[in-house]
């Protein structure tokens, strides 16, 4: 195991030690959250609009479609909390809906990326007048306190698109569905983005697309690496590979070595044979029991279920288990 790390617990430490930690372990991975440096998160803004990867645009279109039938299954006077809200875009659909309605008491974005978050809260204050907007710094997969909330409040709605739900494994979406449920309470519930599994070639062209967009974002694991680790990749020398899992009904991106070669980080070598990969995001997929077995063990039901006419996407309601239907 390797030891000789800062003991800090500094961002660029917790990078260290992770990717150390994933480049030694078999089969070899590196964690997704690390592709959102700000170039990252660019390639990923643009990723979202290539017409290859459609989850975006068709969440976006069941917003728009159905965003007044969630209205009405929100309810009055929810708190609309946002985890990893970023730029809010897809929110915005939702509370045009809510605000038209005045139904909402307050919206939440919860965001890691505080400069951003505040920018973001200013701009949506000035776009709907009179809604609390209450911004939160934070890390939503980690514990954190909400804001007060007005008195007003029935009830704590936590959105969450994008199908970013997709990206945790098992183990995580588990935590995260606990931790949600916790936060949400009796009365509460969960608005969430969920991919759905589809045709092989639709799946494989979303994420690798003939731009090669998907590639760079997935290459930039490693120059982060080489940028801020000290690493000595030749991004040449790895290419950007997708592999389809039926049965885990998953996406998953790799790294594939181009050639058996040494990547250094830290001062440590790792050696890689032709052909040996880096496994470097999971995307899985659902279908039309939603959550299922994870909801359930959370605590939650399904209570709704909206979808594209092709079903390759889907948002669902969950409330707490024998919360009464709204
Ligand atoms: C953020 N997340 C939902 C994206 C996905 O589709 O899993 C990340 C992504 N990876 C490759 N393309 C997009």
């Amino acid at each position: 195991m390797i030891s000789d790390l800062p003991a800090t617990d500094s961002p660029t430490s917790a990078f260290a030690r992770d990717v150390l930690a994933g480049l030694s372990a078999t089969p070899r991975t590196l964690p997704a959250k690390y592709f959102y440096d700000e170039r990252g998160s660019r390639l990923f803004d643009a990723i979202t609009r290539l017409d290859a990867y459609y989850p975006t645009r068709t969440e976006r279109q069941i917003l728009l479609d159905d965003g007044d039938a969630m209205v009405d299954a929100i309810g009055k006077n929810a708190a609309l909390v946002e985890y990893g809200s970023g730029s809010s875009d897809k929110t915005r659909i939702l509370l045009d809906a809510l605000h038209a309605r005045r139904t909402l008491a307050a919206y939440v974005p919860i965001d890691i990326s505080e400069t951003f978050l505040l920018e973001t809260a200013a701009g949506l204050r000035e776009a709907y007048p009179g809604l609390p907007v209450l911004p939160v710094a934070a890390d939503y997969t980690k514990p954190f306190d909400l804001p007060d909330l007005p008195e007003e409040t029935s009830r704590i709605v936590v959105f969450f698109p994008g199908s970013t739900i997709g990206n945790f494994s098992l183990d995580e979406t588990a935590t995260f569905l606990a931790h949600v449920a916790e936060q949400i309470g009796d009365d509460g519930a969960l608005l969430v983005g969920m991919d759905q599994w589809k045709d092989a070639d639709v799946l494989r062209l979303a994420y690798d697309d003939p731009e090669g967009v998907t590639a760079d974002f997935n290459l930039n694991l490693l120059r982060r690496i080489n940028a801020e680790l000290d690493g000595d990749a030749d991004l040449d020398a790895w290419a950007h590979a997708v592999r389809l899992d039926p049965d885990a009904r998953r996406v998953e991106m790799h790294l594939r070595s181009l050639r058996d070669q040494t990547l250094t980080v830290l001062g440590h070598p790792f050696a890689f044979a032709a052909g040996e990969t880096i496994h470097t995001e999971n995307s899985h997929k659902y279908g039309p029991d939603g959550l299922g077995a994870l909801a359930e063990a959370a605590g939650l039901v399904r209570q709704q279920r909206w979808t594209d006419a092709r079903g390759w996407f889907a948002v669902e309601l969950y409330a707490a288990d024998g919360a009464g239907s709204r």
